[in-house]
């Protein structure tokens, strides 16, 4: 009965009657996503299949989302002026500054996107994220760790992961 009369009063709101449930989206736990999309993905230098530079990339790159690979690092690396640079270098360690254990090295693409779907420590636990300049010879580091590989969720905007002045 009750639920007759929610179901009236609500076919009363206008625009409200014949909309169909809307599908689940991305993110959602309802989400299903075909188990075909689980691969391994990880960037290499030169590589351009990767988009959406700057872009929160585990959107979609994640269990209940529609990109290929579920990503545990990813984001976009830029070169001081804030554009994208190609070919550089991200590694997570267990102290900031290059110093620690090297727990991964992640390529950055041609495009200047870098992605890994190897299995990480995080959340459970936090690293220090340092990046280079293809040469080595610039480097860039965060002084405290993070629990989250999705860099760009953070460096967006003008915040960008970068590299200093070369
Ligand atoms: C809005 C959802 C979305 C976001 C955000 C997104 N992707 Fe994707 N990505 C996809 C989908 C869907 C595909 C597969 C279809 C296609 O290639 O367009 C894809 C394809 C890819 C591929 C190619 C996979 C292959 O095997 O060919 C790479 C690499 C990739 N994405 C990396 C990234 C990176 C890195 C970011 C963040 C900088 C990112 N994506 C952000 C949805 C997204
Ligand atoms: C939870 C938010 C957050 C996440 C996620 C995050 N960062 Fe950071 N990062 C920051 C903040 C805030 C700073 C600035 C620290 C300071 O300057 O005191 C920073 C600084 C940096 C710096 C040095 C300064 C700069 O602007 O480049 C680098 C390099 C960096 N992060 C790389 C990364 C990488 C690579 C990832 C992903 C593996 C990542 N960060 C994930 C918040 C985040």
């Amino acid at each position: 009965m009750s639920r007759l009369l929610f179901s009236l009063a609500l076919a009363a709101v206008p625009l409200a009657c014949d909309e169909p449930d809307p599908e689940p989206f991305m993110g959602d736990d309802e989400f299903v996503r075909d188990p075909a999309l689980d691969v391994e993905l990880v960037s290499a230098h030169g590589d351009a299949i990767s988009h959406a530079t700057g872009d929160n990339c585990m959107r979609c790159h994640q269990e209940n989302g529609p990109g290929p690979g579920r990503f545990t690092a990813a984001g976009t690396l830029h070169d001081a002026e804030g554009a994208p640079y190609p070919d550089g270098l991200v590694e997570l360690r267990t102290a900031p500054d290059g110093m620690g254990d090297l727990v991964a090295a992640i390529e950055v693409d041609g495009l200047g996107n870098f992605y890994t779907t190897e299995s990480l420590p995080l959340p459970a636990s936090s690293l220090f994220p340092t990046v280079y300049s293809g040469d080595g010879a610039r480097k860039n580091f965060m002084p405290f760790p993070t629990s989250s590989g999705a860099c760009n969720v953070c460096h967006a905007g003008g915040f960008g992961v970068r590299l200093p002045e070369g």
